[in-house]
């Protein structure tokens, strides 16, 4: 069966995706450019939400590429940094005098990728850079350089390319609002 990708509760589209694979197609161009000549650039996806977005912009590279995947307990729901949060899957590669991308769904708080860009400045890369299909300015928490950016969206809970709500929604190809009708005030964790 052919699924619909028209899933309940998550309606209001917010990025198509033909919107998604031009941006980034330009995204994979620009970084290209700024790497291009030199040793195999290793790209870093966040897991789990930078899947899709890892897995497209690795196809709009023109230059060598490496991908490995790092994964981290969550900062939902968390409004500072927080000691407790650990890594759960570290990377494969020695990232020492590589340049390393960390490839990332959504900046929200910043807390996430504050965590992994310390975690990973430590093991003395030659350069580090960070890019985010989506970036929401306003609930930034830690101040974290996201050297390439998508889009900017408002503060909405967005769902789709990627993006979950308890697991749901990961597999949509377009990038949606959910219903605020959706949204459970339990811990979702
Ligand atoms: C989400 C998202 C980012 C992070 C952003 O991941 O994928 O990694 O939160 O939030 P922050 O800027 O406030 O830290 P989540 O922890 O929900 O895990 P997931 O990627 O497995 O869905």
């Amino acid at each position: 069966m052919i699924p619909s990708f028209v899933e309940e509760g998550a309606t209001d589209i917010l990025l198509t995706r033909d919107e998604i694979g031009r941006r980034v197609r330009e995204m994979g161009e620009e970084i290209s450019r700024h790497y291009a000549g030199g040793p195999p650039l290793l790209m870093i996806g966040l897991l789990k939400g930078s899947i899709l977005f890892t897995a497209d912009l690795v196809r709009e590279m023109s230059i060598d590429v490496e991908v490995d995947f790092i994964s981290i307990s969550s900062y939902r729901g968390r409004s500072t940094s927080s000691g407790s949060v650990r890594l759960l899957r570290d990377l494969d590669r020695d990232v020492y005098d590589r340049n390393i991308l960390i490839v990332e769904d959504i900046v929200d708080s910043g807390l996430s990728l504050s965590y992994i860009r310390n975690a990973l400045l430590a093991r003395s890369p030659r350069s580090l850079a960070i890019a985010a299909l989506l970036d929401k300015r306003q609930r930034r928490v830690s101040e974290v350089p996201v050297d390439y950016v998508g889009f900017q969206i408002p503060d909405r809970f967005v769902v789709g390319y990627g993006l979950d709500y308890r697991q749901r929604y990961r597999g949509m190809p377009y990038i949606a609002v959910l219903d605020p009708a959706e949204i459970c005030d339990e811990d979702p964790s």
